[in-house]
């Protein structure tokens, strides 16, 4: 499927929970957001249905996200029947990995290729400050489980706020010498009314690398993904760096995505006001051709770019990271 820049979409990434254990404060305001009704949420049938239809037009990769996607019961048996689609090629779940240690095994075995897990410092105290949960332990128990359940190539995304310091650089730079992960830095997207402000610019990460990880980080093609992150490699080292940079370099002409909300709305970009409501057609008889036609006016409404940098000010946004999936 290719949208009015010829730009091929491919990817689907689906929010199946708005819910989160966690509380990030780039990603909900400090009063949170008010929860979506159970009534209101697309069922696993009903995105089974609107992916099953996706993919005879096209889309190939999913990525599901939340919320927190591991709150939501029975993810694992969603996950087996989405991998029986045919045409999926890639499987992928984007968590905060606190309650992944006793599910790797399972998801793997449900046919998830792979997890992308946040993790923006290892101080418990800044943690505990970021997320408003004291779990910095059982999120890295659910990245050991996940290694050892192969869902890999693993991701570790770090967004770059002012909590991230010298020791969290040294910690990451450790990691990727012994472990074949990817550690991306993503500049933060101020959506969120944070009261935790942005960090360290991209070019500085680097040249904090550069110096303290034993060589010059050097381009590569990186792990297999569908998304925007530019990756590096330490001299020796066994996983690599990445990069996200959706402010100071955005990559918006090779936008390959869609988005589909818990409460059914198609996204045409993560950073517009943009939707187009699905769950009530998928509610009131909808013809494969009817959600295929929706899907094609979403992808129709796709921006050439966002306008985080253009647009005087901050720009309105309707809706929060957590009721989107990033
Ligand atoms: P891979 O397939 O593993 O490359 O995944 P991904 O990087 O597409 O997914 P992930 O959920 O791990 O997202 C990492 C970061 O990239 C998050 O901060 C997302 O908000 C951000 N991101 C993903 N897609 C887009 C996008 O289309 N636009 C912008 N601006 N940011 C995005
Ligand atoms: N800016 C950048 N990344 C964000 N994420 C959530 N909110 C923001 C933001 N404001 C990231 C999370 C997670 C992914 C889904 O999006 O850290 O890894
Ligand atoms: Fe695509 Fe919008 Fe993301 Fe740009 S900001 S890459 S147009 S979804």
């Amino acid at each position: 499927m290719f949208d009015r820049l010829n730009r091929t979409i491919d990817y689907l990434r689906v929010s199946i929970t708005d819910r989160c254990n966690f509380r990030c404060t780039y990603c909900m305001p400090p009063e949170g957001v008010k929860q979506l009704h159970h009534r209101d949420i697309l069922s696993y049938e009903e995105l089974l249905r609107v992916i099953g239809v996706l993919s005879r037009h096209g889309i190939r990769k999913i990525r599901i996200t939340g919320g927190e996607p591991l709150v939501r019961k029975g993810v694992a048996g969603f996950i087996k029947q989405i991998a029986a689609i045919p045409g999926i090629t890639d499987l992928s779940l984007t968590t905060n990995g606190s309650l992944l240690a006793g599910m790797a095994g399972e998801l793997k075995a449900a046919g998830l290729n792979r997890v992308n897990i946040s993790l923006d410092t290892v101080d418990p105290g800044k943690f505990a400050a970021i997320t408003g949960a004291a779990k910095l332990d059982a999120t890295l128990k659910g990245i050991r489980a996940a290694l050892a359940a192969g869902l890999t190539p693993l991701k570790l995304n770090v967004v770059l706020t002012e909590m991230f310091g010298e020791t969290d650089l040294a910690y990451f730079i450790e990691q990727v010498y012994r472990y074949p992960i990817a550690v991306r830095f993503i500049e933060y997207m101020p959506i969120g009314n944070s009261r935790i402000g942005p960090g360290f610019s991209s070019d500085k990460v680097k040249e904090m690398i550069n110096k303290a990880g034993g060589g010059c980080l050097e381009p590569v093609p990186g792990p297999p993904g569908n998304g925007p992150a530019k990756y590096f490699l330490l001299p020796k080292a066994q996983g690599t760096f990445g990069f996200i940079t959706p402010i100071s370099d955005h990559f918006c002409h090779a936008c390959n995505r869609l988005r589909l909300t818990a409460d059914g709305r198609f996204k045409p970009c993560l950073l517009g006001n943009a939707e187009i409501d699905i769950r009530n057609a998928l509610r009131a008889g909808a013809r494969d051709e009817d959600i295929a036609h929706l899907f094609f006016r979403a992808v129709s409404e796709k921006p050439d770019s966002h306008n985080l940098r253009r647009s005087a000010g901050r720009p309105e946004f309707r809706r929060k990271m957590s009721q989107i999936g990033g």
